[in-house]
C-alpha cells in the first residue's frame, strides 16, 4: 500500500480526517480535546491482524505490545486465538475505552492491559512481540530504541510500512495490505575468535542489522566471512586460502554455541 492509498483509508476514519483537515476539525465539540496524533486512526483488517500474529508465530508464552493500539483488534486477538498477554497504549482515550470493552467482551481482561500513553515514552524492553501500524516516519523513529532495548530474538510485525533500510526477514501481502516481518538481531560486531580442528582465525565482524561481514586471518591467510542472523541464530561461510565451511550456532552472550554437535567454538576476544 502506498502512503497515498493509506491517506485515502485515513480519511475513513473520524480522527485521521479531522486532524487533516481544519474545516472539519471546526466541526468537533469545542470540549473535546484532540490528542495531537502522531498517526491518524486506521484499524487493521480482520484478516490482516490474524496474518500478522500468525507470522509472528504468537503463542501463549508471548508478552505482546500494540503501539498505537487503536481499538484492541490486535491484542485482544493474540490472548484469545493464543492465550498470549498484551499491552497497548493508544494517545487517544476513546480508542482505549474501545480496546477496553473489546477485551472485557472477549473475557480477556486478566491477560490484556491498555493505557492511555505516547508510544514515543512506552518501555519496549519486555515485549517478545512488537505489533505496528504506524507511519513510515514513525517506525523509523522507533527503529534504534527496537534494535537496543528490545531482547535479540524478540519480534516486530508491520502493517502497511517497512523500516527503511532494514530489510524484512519476511513479508507477506494481502489484498492491498502488505505486512513485514523482522527478528531482533543479536549484536555481534567486534573482534571474535573460531577454532577449528586446530586452526584458530581470528574474525573482525562488522554488522548491518541482520547481515555480517568480516575480515577473516589464521596465520598468514586472509579470507572473508559472509552470513545472517535470525535474532540469536547464526550462519555464516568462512571462506579461507580457497576453502569454504559454513557455520550455524546460536549467539549466547560472548560466545557462539554451534547448532549441532561441536568441534568448532567461537568467542569474543
Ligand atoms: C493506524 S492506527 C492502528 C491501530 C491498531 N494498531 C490497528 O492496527 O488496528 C494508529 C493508532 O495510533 C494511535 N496513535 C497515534 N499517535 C500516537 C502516539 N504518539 N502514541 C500512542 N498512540 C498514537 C492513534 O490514535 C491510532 O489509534
Amino acid at each position: 500500500m502506498t502512503i497515498e492509498m493509506w491517506n485515502r483509508r485515513a480519511m475513513v476514519f473520524g480522527l485521521g480526517a479531522a486532524a487533516a483537515s481544519p474545516a472539519l476539525a471546526q466541526l468537533l465539540p469545542e470540549q473535546t480535546p484532540r490528542p495531537q496524533l502522531d498517526v491518524p486512526y486506521v484499524p487493521t483488517p480482520q484478516e490482516v491482524v490474524e496474518r500478522m500474529l500468525g507470522m509472528a508465530q504468537v503463542t501463549a508464552k508471548d508478552f505482546v505490545m500494540d503501539l498505537g493500539c487503536g481499538d484492541g483488534r490486535m491484542l485482544v486477538t493474540a490472548a484469545t486465538r493464543y492465550g498470549a498477554r498484551g499491552f497497548g497504549v493508544d494517545l487517544n482515550p476513546q480508542r482505549i475505552r474501545e480496546a477496553t470493552e473489546n477485551a472485557k467482551a472477549a473475557q480477556v481482561s486478566d491477560k490484556v492491559r491498555f493505557e492511555v500513553k505516547n508510544l514515543f515514552d512506552t518501555s519496549i524492553r519486555d515485549a517478545d512481540v512488537l505489533t505496528m501500524y504506524l507511519l513510515p516516519s514513525v517506525n523509523l523513529q522507533l527503529r534504534p530504541r527496537i534494535l537496543d532495548e528490545m531482547k535479540p530474538g524478540s519480534r516486530i510485525v508491520s502493517h502497511a510500512f517497512d523500516m527503511g533500510d532494514w530489510e524484512p526477514d519476511q513479508r507477506d501481502m494481502i489484498d492491498y495490505s502488505r505486512i513485514w516481518f523482522w527478528f531482533v538481531p543479536a549484536k555481534v560486531a567486534g573482534a571474535w575468535t573460531l577454532t577449528d580442528g586446530g586452526e584458530r582465525v581470528e574474525l573482525a565482524v562488522e554488522q548491518s542489522f541482520q547481515k555480517i561481514t568480516g575480515a577473516a586471518r589464521a596465520g598468514a591467510a586472509a579470507g572473508r566471512i559472509e552470513g545472517r542472523l535470525k535474532g540469536v541464530d547464526v550462519e555464516f561461510t568462512l571462506d579461507l586460502a580457497g576453502r569454504q565451511k559454513k557455520y550455524a550456532g546460536r549467539v549466547a552472550g560472548n560466545a557462539v554455541t554451534p547448532a549441532a554437535g561441536s568441534g568448532w567454538t567461537l568467542a569474543r576476544v
